[in-house]
């Protein structure tokens, strides 16, 4: 009976110790996946200034806690000043490695060098910075100007195949475009508006006739598109351009609201793929979406573990995307993730 019980207890012990050794992937205590230690990373976000915004922080929490890496979140409210205190605060913790979204892409080589000082590697997260490259360890991301060159090459063949309410492109006819910018100074707006005005070059009766910020938000975007739509060349207008899906959605109900059809009399391009993108083009309102990725979480994760074990990462780390249109959006909307 005693060696019946001495047995039992010792399963019991190994098999809470290997549920205990299993749930590194989660929970406040354990070591972080791949290492021997818990590590901590400073995180400053930007803000949640979109969908896609709200679906980066998600994926980058969600992803801590799958790593076990302790994550100190920081919310910058879309200011710079914000995001450099935090990482100050950051360097003063200790912290393992630090991660951040810039904002803007200028006026981070001093607090850079502090991290180098402070011997703490840095991850570049969704938006470049303009800054020597040594000044930090790893920019993960998507190739943003590709972005603004895959907006306009799917533009101009709808154009030239399918046309708007005006008409088709017949290489003649001039083509207008107005553009809806991101924040003005992040590398998510100035790279994405440089690849279109690239692609665009290369066909001289396209013209951008109106260009202005709408901070990647909704109500922005619609505050825009409202007054474009009063102006007395409205009606002159046959693309609309937006750095982002929000400000997209936001402009359609501008153009729906001066009885005009989004997607038929004024085609509609933007960034992202996000899920309302999707439900916009399912209701016809809005033609195509460039994806960009914002589920970052675990490629952040994994790459903040190597640079603790000091592990050779790649200078960047592309993030996988793909573009949907009408035409792909019913089949890709139920496995969309965010
Ligand atoms: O930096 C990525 C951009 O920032 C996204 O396209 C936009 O939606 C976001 O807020």
């Amino acid at each position: 009976m005693k060696r019946v019980l001495t047995v039992l207890l010792m399963a019991a012990v190994v098999s809470f110790a290997f549920a205990a050794g299993g749930k590194q992937g989660g929970g406040s205590g354990g070591v972080t996946k791949g290492m021997d230690r818990k590590i901590v990373m400073g995180y400053s976000q930007i803000g949640a200034e979109s969908e896609w915004r709200t679906a980066c922080t998600n994926s980058v929490k969600a992803a801590a806690e799958e790593y076990n890496i302790e994550l100190i979140f920081s919310d910058a409210q879309q200011k710079q000043e914000n995001q450099l205190q935090a990482i100050r605060a950051f360097i003063r913790q200790k912290v393992d490695v630090i991660a951040f979204t810039p904002v803007v892409s200028t006026g981070w080589e001093a607090i850079l060098q502090e991290c180098k000082d402070a011997k703490i590697p840095t991850i570049c997260v969704d938006r470049t910075v303009d800054a020597p490259n040594t000044l930090y360890d790893v920019y993960i991301g998507s190739d943003i100007k590709a972005e603004g060159v895959k907006a306009a090459v799917w533009m101009v063949n709808y154009m030239k195949n399918t046309g708007n309410t005006r008409g088709k492109d017949d290489g003649r006819r001039a083509i207008n475009v107005v553009e809806l910018q991101g924040t003005v100074g992040s590398a998510a707006a100035t790279d994405r508006q440089v690849g279109f005005k690239q692609e665009l070059a290369k066909y001289p009766n396209y013209k951008i006739t109106k260009s202005q910020t709408g901070n990647f938000t909704r109500a922005e975007g619609l505050q825009v598109m409202e007054a474009w739509m009063k102006a007395p060349d409205a009606g002159d207008i046959d693309v609309l351009f937006a750095h982002n899906d929000d400000m997209a959605i936001g402009a359609i109900d501008a153009i729906k609201t001066a009885g005009k059809k989004p997607a038929t009399d004024i085609i509609v391009i933007s960034v992202d793929a996000v899920k309302g993108a999707f439900e916009a083009m399912l209701r016809k309102e809005l033609n195509a979406t460039i994806e960009c990725n914002p589920l970052l979480g675990p490629q952040i994760m994994e790459t903040g573990v190597k640079l603790v074990l000091k592990q050779p990462v790649d200078k960047w780390i592309p993030s996988i995307e793909s573009q949907y249109d009408w035409t792909t959006a019913e089949q890709a909307y139920p496995s969309r993730q965010y």
